[in-house]
């Protein structure tokens, strides 16, 4: 199983390392533009294997994208993080040449390969990607909703002052501060409901504190987020590498599911060898529905700032 991970930064290094860590990759490829930064990175990451207990061979390339031909998946973290107080969708003027160019070489390389994307602003950048390469739309996932959740989950255990393990919660809708649906109404504690252990007020906290989770922790760091990021993008990659059949909440090309078309936005798909196995409809309430439709109207505004989709 062959990994490659474009970025060397610290969301890009982060997932490499949790790939390695979970040892079911043969090889990783550290991709980036900065001349032997991914070397570096890869060379460091390797002198953790005898402590950390992995055989992975993670290697690193000064943008040489034939070091990363028949890769069997491919995370896309490339392009600049935010800085305190911007948008994810600011991004979008700088990032969106170089994923499209990023994308572009890896299926030059590997014609099979799975793209999962988490360079902001994520939904616009996952579907610019089916636009440049026009891959078959389940080898294509955008990686935010797994990382919403966990933020979630995170804030929910702190409400109710119990173990993570014992939370359940998912997060759709677009991967932006003012789009993202935490379904607070099905999520829980140990298959009791939070609505029923959680006052609304503090509900209500639960919710704003998941939203602006990553632009929180970016005015904290100056920079965007990057260990959770890291984690969550691997549980993708494992995901389709181990052939789990989970099911996450991912960004993907909708064609009519929830009454939505032509746009990527995070709902429950099944990932597993194929890539997107099955896009999940579950039923939500009128409001969950009617927020999902306003966040796919706020992505859709973003994509049309896409200027050249050729
Ligand atoms: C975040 O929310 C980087 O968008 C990512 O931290």
């Amino acid at each position: 199983m062959k990994v490659t991970v474009v970025g060397a930064g610290a969301v890009g290094a982060s997932c490499a390392e949790y790939i390695a860590m979970k040892n079911f990759a043969s090889d990783i490829v550290l991709v980036d533009i900065k001349e032997n930064f991914a070397e570096g990175k890869a060379m460091d990451l390797m002198q953790t294997a005898s402590l950390n207990s992995f055989d992975t061979r993670i290697t690193g390339s000064t943008n040489d994208y034939s070091k990363t031909s028949n890769s069997d998946i491919a995370v896309i973290t490339s392009g600049i993080p935010r800085k305190p107080g911007m948008t994810r969708e600011e991004l979008i003027g700088i990032n969106a040449g170089i994923v499209k160019s990023v994308s572009q070489q890896l299926i030059q390389q590997s014609p099979n390969i799975i793209l999962i994307i988490v360079s902001n602003p994520m939904d616009t950048m996952t579907y610019l990607t089916h636009k440049v390469t026009g891959l078959p739309k389940n080898r294509i996932i955008g990686m935010g909703g797994a990382l919403d959740s966990a933020r979630f989950k995170y804030r929910l255990s702190e409400a109710l002052e119990c173990p993570i393990s014992d939370v359940d919660g998912m997060v759709i809708g677009g991967h932006s501060d003012k789009g993202m649906i935490p379904l607070i109404r099905i999520a829980t504690r140990n298959s009791i409901r939070v609505t029923e252990l959680i006052s609304e007020e503090r509900l209500e906290k639960v919710l704003n504190d998941t939203k602006v989770g990553g632009a929180t922790l970016t005015g904290m760091l100056g920079t965007s987020a990057w260990y959770a990021p890291g984690a969550a993008v691997s549980s993708l990659v494992q995901a389709i590498a181990c052939d789990q059949k989970k099911m996450f909440p991912c960004s993907t090309m909708l064609d009519g599911e929830y009454g939505l078309n032509d746009i990527c936005i995070g709902v429950p798909v099944i990932l597993g060898k194929n890539g997107i196995e099955k896009i999940v409809e579950v039923d939500l309430s009128e409001s969950e529905l009617s927020n999902l439709k306003a966040s796919a109207e706020a992505v859709t505004k973003t994509n049309n700032l896409l200027t050249d989709l050729n």
